[in-house]
């Protein structure tokens, strides 16, 4: 398992912070080449400075066509990780909304998807993960688009596993649960509840880490993994369990 990814190059979007961050620094300990792309600047430049290496900070859009074009060509591994949240009912989601949360969530997958397999093609396989949740599977009050956009992740994670099965690509997600990251804490605050609440409502008693999650990202990315694709896998301390 020690350098797994030795001599391979890898793109982690939304490396910036929390599930992000934990999958660019594990590939990097397994010996990946990674680029760290994130639209804030602040995170990747901290964590290329930690990581130092060849890892490289990458200020990229997961929106912008152009420029994921160039960022996802040449790869082994792609770990979609970028996204954005909402948290309001159907009726109450202003369109805009919407279409943010679907330009993150899903075409900003789709789009580093569709210029990475090719070039992943030609150099006989490469591995995509990507990151979902269970908003994806559970219907989660308030949180209307998140829900329909994270559906799309994993319905594209199966559609592309098929598609691409034979050129050697290995596609999967991972369905989070609700875990410890900048994002939950900011939630947190948003809607007014305390960490206290949020962590007594998970079986586990606890919220998941970023690690937590890393570990199955870099599993799914790596030969370990090599009859895995097109899975969808849960990890939520029980959550849609219950
Ligand atoms: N934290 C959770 O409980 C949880 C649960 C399930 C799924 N997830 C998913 O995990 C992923 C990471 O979540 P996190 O909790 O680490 O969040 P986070 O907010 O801490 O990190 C997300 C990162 O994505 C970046 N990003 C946002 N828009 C971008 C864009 N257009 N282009 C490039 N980068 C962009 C942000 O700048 C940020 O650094 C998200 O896709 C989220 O939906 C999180």
């Amino acid at each position: 398992m020690e350098r797994e990814f030795e001599g391979r190059r890898a793109l982690v979007t939304g490396a910036g912070s929390g599930i992000g961050a934990a999958v660019a620094r594990r590939l990097a300990v397994g010996g990946a080449s990674v680029v760290l792309a994130d639209v804030r600047p602040e995170g990747i430049e901290a964590l290329a400075a930690e990581l130092g290496g060849d890892a490289q900070p990458l200020l990229l859009d997961v929106r912008d066509e152009e420029a994921v074009a160039p960022a996802a060509a040449g790869l082994d591994v792609l770990a979609n990780v970028a996204g954005i949240g909402s948290t309001q009912s159907a009726p109450d989601t202003p369109l805009e909304v919407w279409e943010d949360v679907f330009a993150v969530n899903a075409r900003g997958t789709f789009l580093t998807c569709k210029h990475a397999i090719p070039d992943m093609a030609a150099r006989g396989g490469g591995a995509i993960v990507n990151v979902a949740s269970v908003a994806a599977l559970v219907g989660l009050r308030n949180r209307a688009a998140y829900c329909a956009s994270k559906g799309a992740v994993v319905a594209l994670t199966r559609a592309l596993a098929v598609d691409h099965v034979g050129e050697g690509i290995r596609v999967n997600a991972v369905c989070p649960g609700t875990v410890d990251s900048p994002w939950v804490r900011r939630l947190v605050e948003e809607v007014g509840e305390s960490l206290d609440a949020l962590r007594a409502r998970q079986p586990l008693g606890r919220l998941g880490t970023p690690e937590e999650i890393a570990e199955a990202v870099v599993y799914l990315a790596s030969d370990r993994a090599g009859f895995v694709t097109g899975s969808v896998l849960t990890i939520d301390g029980g959550l849609t369990a219950a």
